[in-house]
């Protein structure tokens, strides 16, 4: 899939407000990552080279701030976030067939990619979330779920998709395949 599609459309309105108010120097680029973060989620390109050109804060800096702290993001994120715990707990008692089946289910196939192509879900590996004891554990939006098989994260999955009414990539090319094979198989049947 592309994120390109996700990417957000900045405002340079905004931008030149927050240069303004935070300050233009190098001591403002971890506020100002903040702000544009708070708005888009994530640091798109546009507002980065926005920051560049009208302070005084050169691209160097300003991308190598960017990439130090784990608090930034330099792609779009999806409406929803899915925290895969990936502390010890989690990580020996299964974490990675947790990211297996959501990745499934959301059609996410490339190893460099953590967003469903249609926007819906962005998959995150995270530390510890401080419920060891129901190891393995996930966390979708503010919702924590644990002693989970990748099965059953799966259908926590559909479960909160939905009440959000999203659609699951994964979920809708499983049923095209299966009905496809089912009218193959009918016509086959019909064959005299
Ligand atoms: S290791 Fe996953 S909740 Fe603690």
């Amino acid at each position: 899939m592309s994120t390109q599609t996700l990417e957000a459309t900045v405002d340079p309105d905004l931008v030149n407000k927050w240069i303004d108010e935070i300050g233009s120097g190098v001591p403002a680029a971890v506020p100002l990552l903040q702000a544009i973060q708070g708005e888009y989620g994530y640091l798109p390109r546009d507002a980065m080279d926005l920051v560049i050109a009208n302070s005084d804060i050169n691209a160097s800096q300003l991308f190598g701030v960017a990439t130090f702290y784990a608090q930034f993001r330099m792609r779009p994120v999806g409406r929803h976030l899915i925290k895969v715990c990936h502390g010890t707990a989690c990580h020996v008692r299964g974490a990675d067939r947790l990211n297996t089946s959501i990745n499934h289910i959301l059609n996410i196939t490339d190893d460099e990619e953590d967003t469903a192509s249609n926007g819906s879900y962005t998959v995150e590996d995270v530390a510890c979330v401080g419920c060891c004891s129901i190891a393995p554990a996930l966390v979708i939006d503010d919702a924590i779920i644990g002693n989970l098989t990748g099965a059953d994260a799966q259908r926590a999955l559909k479960k909160h998709a939905r009440g959000a009414k999203e659609d699951l990539p994964g979920d809708e090319a499983a049923k095209k395949k299966k009905k496809a094979s089912a009218e193959e198989t009918s016509s086959e049947e019909a064959r005299p």
